[in-house]
């Protein structure tokens, strides 16, 4: 990784995308080259809940998740110069969209469908996936939240790439 070049952004730069698609993997990876902090929102909201996603969502249900979701991260959105995984979903709530989009570097990590599910299928920590047909969930999600992902500033299709690969597309573009 020695010769990528390394600029760093003093706006926060937010990761979005599908469940699969490396936000926090990358986020955490992109966070080290760079030497700046990261966030992942779901793990955030997971300290601040004392319990796992999973948790919340059956004893709570999703309504109030996504509450805690748009709370943790509009705090979170209050720093600079730090990496933001949101979660999924995190993108669709309006409020939470127009900050990003006006206050921030927002990377969608764009990813074909057959590797989402394939990732998707190696874990049962995701609730909306959890005991249904794994394609025909992410198909209706890619529907009704891809519109809202091309609004990203960047876009870096992560399909077939490797981390080395997308770390150094992302950098090359902030
Ligand atoms: C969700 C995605 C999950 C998590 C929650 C809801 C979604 O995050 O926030 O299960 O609505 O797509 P990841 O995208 O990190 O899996």
């Amino acid at each position: 990784m020695s010769k990528l070049r390394l600029k760093v952004p003093r706006k926060n730069v937010v990761l979005i995308g599908h469940m699969g698609s490396g936000k926090s993997t990358i986020g955490r990876d992109l966070s080290k080259k760079l030497k700046i902090r990261f966030f992942d929102v779901d793990r955030q909201i997971e300290k601040e809940a004392k319990k796992k996603i999973i948790k919340i969502f059956a004893e709570d249900g999703e309504k109030v998740f996504r509450e805690l979701e748009k709370k943790v991260t509009i705090n979170l959105l209050d720093n600079n110069n730090t990496i933001i995984a949101l979660g999924g979903g995190g993108f669709e709530n309006n409020n939470v969209r127009k900050l990003i989009l006006n206050n921030c570097v927002s990377i969608w990590l764009k990813c074909d469908l057959n590797i989402l599910e394939k990732r998707c299928i190696l874990t049962k920590k995701r609730p909306l996936l959890r005991n249904k047909d794994i394609k025909k969930e992410l198909i209706k999600f890619d529907k009704i939240r891809k519109s809202n992902y091309s609004k990203a500033k960047i876009t870096i299709d992560v399909s077939e790439k490797t981390k080395y690969q997308i770390i150094k597309e992302i950098l090359n573009n902030l």
